[in-house]
């Protein structure tokens, strides 16, 4: 295996079993959802990027409609599937093992996408010109992207995420990507940073904790880099974070 693809399959480890696979909260996910309008009956919706699935199945039983959820990894849609039955939703998960960037699905089949912490992994331009021609005429997109919340961005985070994620930019920036790519942008919520400690850092570094005397090396590197992410946040989350993105086709 080469070295990316061990560092991903680390990654992979540290994150099977938890909730959320990046930051988010459900409260605010109900937020947002209170700001988009009444979706068609029988919505056709979609969780991309879906980890084990704590969007999907908070969509699944909120819209009591499928869900279709898109993952590259088995194990994290495997995880999703238990999780649905233990909760009674798995006829309303259809769980997708494939690319994100490569969707062979109808044009226009889609009313509500949503994807959290997980565009970046196309950029944001990227998945909104791969996911656009799938969005049905004034479907609604709900899309996370890590975003510059200031055009001063201080030297730390630039010089950490111009390493770590090169396509980061501001709202503003991403605005006019979406607008770009046939988009409207209908609002834009940052996710407040109490949200990225409570319910993925924290526990997450609990996870870390067990994997303290791994010997993998690989292992201690991905726990590395997260720990430097943390601090980063730790001093500068009110300059960076993730913006919902809520978009009309
Ligand atoms: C940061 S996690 C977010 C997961 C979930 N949405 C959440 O909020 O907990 C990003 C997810 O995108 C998936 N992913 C990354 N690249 C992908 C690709 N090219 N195609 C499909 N899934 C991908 C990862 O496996 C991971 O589950």
């Amino acid at each position: 295996m080469e070295e990316h693809d061990k560092y991903i399959q680390a990654l992979i480890e540290l994150h099977l079993g938890l909730e959320r696979q990046g930051p988010g909260d459900t409260n605010f996910s109900n937020h947002i959802l209170s700001k988009i309008k009444p979706l068609p009956a029988n919505p056709r919706i979609a969780d991309i990027g879906c980890g084990t699935g704590v969007g999907t199945l908070f969509l699944a039983d909120k819209f009591k409609s499928k869900i279709r959820a898109v993952d590259f990894s088995r194990a994290f849609l495997d995880e999703l599937i238990n999780r649905a039955k233990q909760r009674g939703l798995e006829d309303l998960v259809e769980a997708i093992e494939c690319d994100m960037g490569s969707l062979d699905w109808k044009p226009e089949s889609i009313d509500l996408l949503w994807s959290e912490g997980a565009a970046y992994n196309l950029t944001f331009k990227g998945a909104l010109d791969a996911w656009r021609p799938l969005m049905a005429s004034n479907g609604i997109a709900v899309i996370s992207e890590l975003s510059y919340f200031t055009s001063e961005v201080p030297e730390p985070v630039r010089a950490y995420w111009q390493n770590a994620y090169p396509a980061i930019t501001t709202e503003l920036e991403n605005s006019k990507h979406a607008n770009s790519s046939g988009f409207k942008i209908l609002g834009i919520h940052r996710l407040p940073s109490k949200a990225w400690w409570e319910n993925y850092y924290d526990p997450l570094r609990e996870k870390m904790n067990s994997f303290k005397h791994s010997k993998d090396t690989i292992m201690q590197s991905v726990i590395k880099d997260t720990e430097k992410e943390m601090r980063l946040f730790e001093r500068h989350g009110d300059q960076y974070g993730y913006s919902y993105y809520i978009m009309e086709a």
